[in-house]
């Protein structure tokens, strides 16, 4: 359980992890490779480690030290990816594009829903069998070989029913070593496709138009080994921008990419908070008072990101006026809307909208997390309420942030992750504990 003292302000800066929803994607692709690949700036993460776990179960030899990973797939035994593994990580399933390309077939047990909707892979499977694979699905598990006993997928046309971020990475993946040429149609721009692009493509692969619409692969026999850094993780960066506004605090953030953050800035600064660019990888964020309402759309890049919906209306619940957001790209990413009610916001969901009346503040309670980036809608709110605010169900912020909560003590926050039960203790055992914390000394005094 996390506990959170609120109104205190921060200051000072703080670094940005790289990637995770770039490192995920990369390290299936190192599947790929038949020779070893290096890959820095990969966070540290529970997601990251169980994508770890999958690779070695494929038999691939993986090390890590510091942020830095060791991977050689050069001698993958198996194409088939365990379910107990699979069933913890969505993101496994891009396994299966990598497999297929480059051992002729895979077994991937189907990802299934999760918090936020159903996510079906659909789109991963027709463009599979538009490349020449058998996809059959029984029992759960995806079976896919390439058709007629050939060695290699084949080259084609796709065009894709939605701008799917990890269709439009499967088969790009997968067209890297097809024969011939393959056109992505209607693909994901995310700057997470352009990074996996560009690992890729210092394999040796032939790849054109990442981060357009249209993607263009022509297919190699085989790739080489690599030494490759991840981006940095713009939802981290966007989860700290909100930090500084809804804290009233002045920040910076150090190894950044802003042009990522567009759409994030263009709302940051339309409720009256402004973001300047330091240096090229750095920036700061200036606050205000008092935040305007605005409405906010989620869409695929370079709209606004589903991922900083939530940590964007834990803010907007303390604007002025009345805002909506509309969630389009997910069914079910609203149940963070109930937690912030318990802390004394003011929102009203009717299907994918949600509408906020904002209030002059939030108020302490004990609340629960419900997915990743509720988690940190959670935590955003909890640092600007009256009061203390605990959060259950961690797991989840431990999937996806690395070391949120030491960083954001590393910025003055006050707050603590402590086991068991939810009773408050004493302020000075705070004090005592996070000064502790930020001067390494040996932890006593804790409850
Ligand atoms: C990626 O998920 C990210 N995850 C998500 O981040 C992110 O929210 C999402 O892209 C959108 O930006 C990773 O990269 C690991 P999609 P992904 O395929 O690839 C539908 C986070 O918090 N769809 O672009 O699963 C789907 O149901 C996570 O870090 C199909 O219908 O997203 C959804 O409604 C959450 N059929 C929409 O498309 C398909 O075959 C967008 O999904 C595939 C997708």
């Amino acid at each position: 359980m996390l506990r959170i003292w609120g109104k205190q302000p921060l200051h000072g800066q703080v670094k940005i992890s790289g990637a995770k929803n770039s490192a995920l994607v990369v390290m299936a692709g190192t599947l790929l490779c038949s020779d070893d690949c290096l890959l820095r700036n990969v966070p540290s993460l529970v997601d990251v480690a169980r994508m770890g776990d999958i690779l070695s179960a494929l038999g691939v030899k993986i090390q890590r030290q510091g942020d830095t990973l060791a991977i050689d797939a050069s001698h993958i035994g198996q194409s088939e990816a365990p379910y107990e593994l699979v069933s913890q990580l969505r993101a496994s399933f891009f396994v299966i594009g990598p497999l297929l390309a480059r051992l002729g077939s895979a077994r991937v047990p189907l990802p299934g829903g999760c918090a936020i909707g159903a996510r079906p892979v659909d789109l991963h499977v027709r463009g599979l069998q538009a490349m020449g694979a058998d996809v059959q699905i029984e029992h759960g598990t995806v079976f896919a070989s390439v058709r007629g006993g050939k060695q290699r997928l084949q080259g084609a046309r796709i065009y894709l029913d939605c701008p799917s971020v990890g269709a439009t990475e499967t088969l790009m993946m997968a067209a890297t070593l097809a024969e011939g040429e393959t056109i992505l149609e209607n693909a994901a721009q995310e700057p997470e496709v352009v990074d996996l692009a560009n690992f890729c493509r210092a394999m040796g692969a032939q790849i054109r138009g990442a981060g357009t619409n249209t993607i263009v692969i022509s297919g190699v026999p085989r790739l080489h080994s690599t030494d490759y850094s991840i981006i940095p993780d713009r939802i981290e960066a966007g989860t700290f921008l909100v930090a500084g506004a809804i804290t009233h605090s002045e920040i910076s953030l150090l190894s950044v990419v802003p042009n990522h953050l567009n759409a994030v800035v263009a709302k940051l600064r339309a409720m009256g908070a402004d973001v300047v660019a330091d240096a090229p990888d750095q920036l700061r964020l200036i606050p205000n008072r008092q935040y305007r309402a605005t409405d906010i759309k989620t869409l695929p890049f370079p709209g606004f990101p589903t991922d900083m919906q939530a940590p964007f209306m834990s803010l907007l619940t303390l604007s002025e006026g009345n805002s909506v957001i509309s969630e389009t790209v997910f069914e079910n990413r609203m149940r963070h809307v109930a937690e912030l009610s318990r802390m004394g916001a003011d929102i009203t969901v009717k299907s994918n909208l949600a509408i906020i009346r904002g209030v002059p503040t939030l108020s302490g309670a004990p609340v629960v997390a419900t997915d990743l980036r509720a988690s940190a809608a959670l935590i955003l709110a909890g640092l600007a309420a009256d009061g203390v605010t605990t959060i259950q169900e961690l797991q989840h912020l431990d999937r996806g942030y690395d070391n949120l909560e030491g960083k954001l003590q590393g910025l003055g926050a006050k707050l603590m992750r402590v086991a068991g039960e939810a009773t408050a203790p004493e302020p000075n055992a705070v004090e005592a504990a996070v000064s502790a914390v930020t001067s390494g000394a040996p932890l006593t005094g804790l409850p």
